[in-house]
C-alpha cells in the first residue's frame, strides 16, 4: 500500500495545477413539493471556480446530492486539469461528516481512472464546522477512501493517491496566522488518525493464514516500536502464569499459540488520573471450533480480529496525538479451532478472576478471550475499561450495518463516548444491560456459561463481559455488523471498515 502524501495549500484556487481539484456543493433547496427542484450551490467564493461550474449547475442535471459527482475537463480559467464537483446533499443534513465522505469520494472518483493526485479546496460558507474541524475530516476521508482490500492480486496495481492536498484560500486564508495554524494543527491530526484507521484495516483484511496471533503481536510490536510504546507480547506459559484459563480454552484447539498483546502509553509526567484500558477481541480466525460453523460464508471469520485491531491503530493514533491520560492496551488474540485438543460443549473452564464457566458452545469464544482481557486489563491498573469486539451475529439482526451496538455500566463514561461520537462521525446505538439477561447465563454446575438462549444474545454476551468488567466503568462495543464493509460505497471500498478507531481515540482524549 503506498502511503498518501498530504499538503496544505494556502495559494489561490484558481492557480492550483493539479490532476483533478474536487470542490464541494450542495442542496441548499428547502422548500418541499413536486414542483420544487434541487438548488446545488458550489461551497467555493472563487469566481473561476463559480464560472467553470455555472454550465452544469444550471442545467438540473447535477443535484448535489450526498457524493453524487460530476467531472469536468479543462476547465477554464483554472489551472487544475479536471474539476470534480462532489455533493454533499441537503443542506438540514449535511454535516462535518457529509465532508468526510466526500473527500473519500473524490479520491475514490480518482483511483480507477489512474489520477493520482487529488486537491480538494476546503469548503467555504459551510457553517456545520469550524474549518479546523473541516480540515480534519477532509483528510481523515481521502485516507479512508484511498485504501483498497485487493493486497493479494498479482495483477494489482498501486492505484494509491500519492498526493492529496487541501486547498484553503478564499476567506479564510487572508483571516491570518492563527488561523492557519488552527487548520494546519487540525490536518495534522487528521493525517494520522487516518492513517491509524488503515493501520487498523489491513491487519483486519489480512487472511487468517497470512495473520496468526503471533504474527498479530509481531505486527503490534512494530507499530509500537515505531511511533515509541511500551510493548508485550506473551503466549501460552504467560496465560498459564496468569490463570486465564477462559482465553486459553479458546486457544487449546489451536497449533498456533496464542498472543497476549499488551500496549502501553505512558505520557511523561502523568502519574495520577484515569487510566483507560483498551480491551480487544483478538480472534485471528474462528471457525466457532467443535461447534463447528456452517461452511458458507466462514472465509468471513478472518476479521473476527477486528476489535483487536482497532485497539491497535487506536494506540498507534494516541501515541502519536499523547492525550494526557495514561492508556493500556489489551488484544487477546487465539484462533479458535475444532481438533482433539480442542475444548468441549459441557467443558468447565475458571477464567482468571476465579470465576466458573460451563462451555455451552464452543462458537462464543469471543465473551471467554475478553474475559480475562478485561480482568487482566484491571488488574493492570485501568480505571475505565472499553472493550471492542466481533462478538455476536445477533447485534448485526438488531442494528444491521448501520448502527454498531454499544453498552455500558456507566452513564458518566457513556457520555463522555456519545460526545467522541460527534467527532469521530461513527454511528453507535447503546442497548441495555439488564439483570434480566444475566439471569439467562446462570449455569447448573459452574457459576455462569457462555450462552443464553437465543433472544436479546447481543446483551447476553454484554452481560457476560459484565461479570468480568464488574463495577469498573466500562463501555463494549459490539461491532460484528459493521467491521466488514459487505458492498461499496462512493466514499469506501468493499472490506474492512476501521470501525471503533476514531470513536475509541476520542473517547481517549476527552479524559
Ligand atoms: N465471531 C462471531 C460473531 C460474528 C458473527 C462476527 C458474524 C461477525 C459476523 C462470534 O464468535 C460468534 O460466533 N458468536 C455466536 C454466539 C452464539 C454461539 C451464542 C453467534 O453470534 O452466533
Ligand atoms: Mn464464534
Ligand atoms: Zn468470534
Amino acid at each position: 500500500m503506498g502511503t498518501m502524501r498530504t499538503e496544505i495549500s494556502f495559494a489561490l484556487i484558481a492557480g492550483i495545477t493539479t490532476e483533478l481539484l474536487a470542490v464541494l456543493a450542495i442542496d441548499t433547496q428547502t422548500e418541499k413539493g413536486p414542483e420544487t427542484k434541487p438548488r446545488p450551490t458550489l461551497l467555493s467564493t472563487d469566481a473561476a471556480v463559480l464560472a467553470a461550474a455555472a454550465g452544469v449547475l444550471s442545467t438540473g442535471e447535477y443535484k448535489a446530492g450526498a457524493n453524487e459527482t460530476v467531472l469536468l475537463h479543462a476547465p477554464a480559467e483554472l489551472a487544475a486539469k479536471r474539476l470534480l464537483i462532489v455533493g454533499l446533499g441537503k443542506l438540514a443534513k449535511a454535516t462535518v461528516h457529509s465532508v468526510r465522505d466526500a473527500a473519500g469520494t473524490a479520491v475514490r472518483f480518482a483511483k480507477p481512472r489512474g489520477i493520482r493526485e487529488v486537491t480538494l479546496a476546503l469548503p467555504e460558507d459551510f457553517a456545520k464546522g469550524s474549518a479546523g474541524a473541516l480540515a480534519r475530516a477532509a483528510v481523515e476521508g481521502a485516507f479512508v477512501g484511498d485504501f483498497d482490500a485487493d493486497t493479494y492480486r498479482s495483477d494489482r496495481k498501486d492505484q494509491s493517491i500519492q498526493t492529496f492536498t487541501l486547498a484553503v484560500a478564499g476567506t479564510l486564508a487572508v483571516q491570518g496566522a492563527a488561523d492557519r495554524e488552527v487548520i494546519e494543527a487540525a490536518f495534522a491530526e487528521g493525517a494520522i488518525v487516518g492513517e491509524s484507521q488503515n493501520f487498523a484495516r489491513a491487519l483486519v483484511n489480512e487472511p487468517g493464514n497470512k495473520l496468526t496471533p503471533t504474527i498479530l503481536g509481531q505486527r503490534a510490536a512494530q507499530m509500537a516500536q515505531e511511533v515509541g510504546l511500551a510493548w508485550e507480547v506473551h503466549s501460552t506459559e504467560k496465560l498459564h502464569e496468569l490463570k486465564m484459563g477462559a482465553f486459553w480454552s479458546v486457544s487449546q484447539g489451536s497449533p498456533e499459540p496464542p498472543a497476549l498483546i499488551v500496549l502501553r502509553y505512558e505520557p511523561e509526567g502523568v502519574t495520577d488520573g484515569p487510566v483507560l484500558g483498551l480491551v480487544g477481541k483478538g480472534i485471528t480466525f474462528d471457525t466457532g471450533g467443535i461447534s463447528i460453523k456452517p461452511a458458507d460464508n466462514m472465509e468471513k471469520m478472518k476479521y473476527d480480529m477486528a476489535g483487536g485491531a482497532a485497539m491497535i491503530g487506536a494506540m498507534r493514533a494516541i501515541a502519536l496525538l499523547k492525550p494526557r491520560a495514561r492508556v493500556i492496551a489489551v488484544i487477546c488474540a487465539a484462533e479458535n479451532m475444532p481438533s482433539g485438543t480442542a475444548q468441549k460443549p459441557g467443558d468447565v473452564q475458571t477464567a482468571m478472576s476465579g470465576k466458573t464457566i460451563e462451555i455451552i458452545n464452543t462458537d462464543a469464544e469471543g465473551r471467554l478471550v475478553l474475559a480475562d482481557g478485561l480482568t487482566y486489563a484491571r488488574q493492570l491498573g485501568a480505571t475505565h475499561l472499553i472493550d471492542a469486539a466481533t462478538l455476536t451475529g445477533a447485534i448485526s439482526v438488531a442494528l444491521g450495518k448501520v448502527n454498531a451496538g454499544a453498552f455500558s455500566n456507566d452513564d458518566a463514561a457513556y457520555q463522555k463516548f456519545e460526545s467522541a461520537l460527534t467527532l469521530s462521525g461513527e454511528k453507535f446505538w447503546r442497548l441495555p444491560l439488564d439483570d434480566g439477561y444475566a439471569e439467562l447465563i446462570k449455569s447448573d454446575i459452574s457459576d455462569i456459561k457462555n450462552t443464553g438462549g437465543r433472544g436479546g444474545g447481543a446483551s447476553i454476551a454484554a452481560e457476560f463481559l459484565h461479570v468480568f468488567a464488574e463495577d469498573t466503568p466500562w463501555i463494549h462495543l459490539d461491532i460484528a455488523g459493521t467491521a466488514w464493509v459487505e458492498e461499496k460505497r462512493p466514499y469506501i471500498a468493499k472490506g474492512p471498515s476501521g470501525i471503533a478507531v476514531r470513536s475509541i481515540l476520542e473517547w481517549v482524549r476527552s479524559y
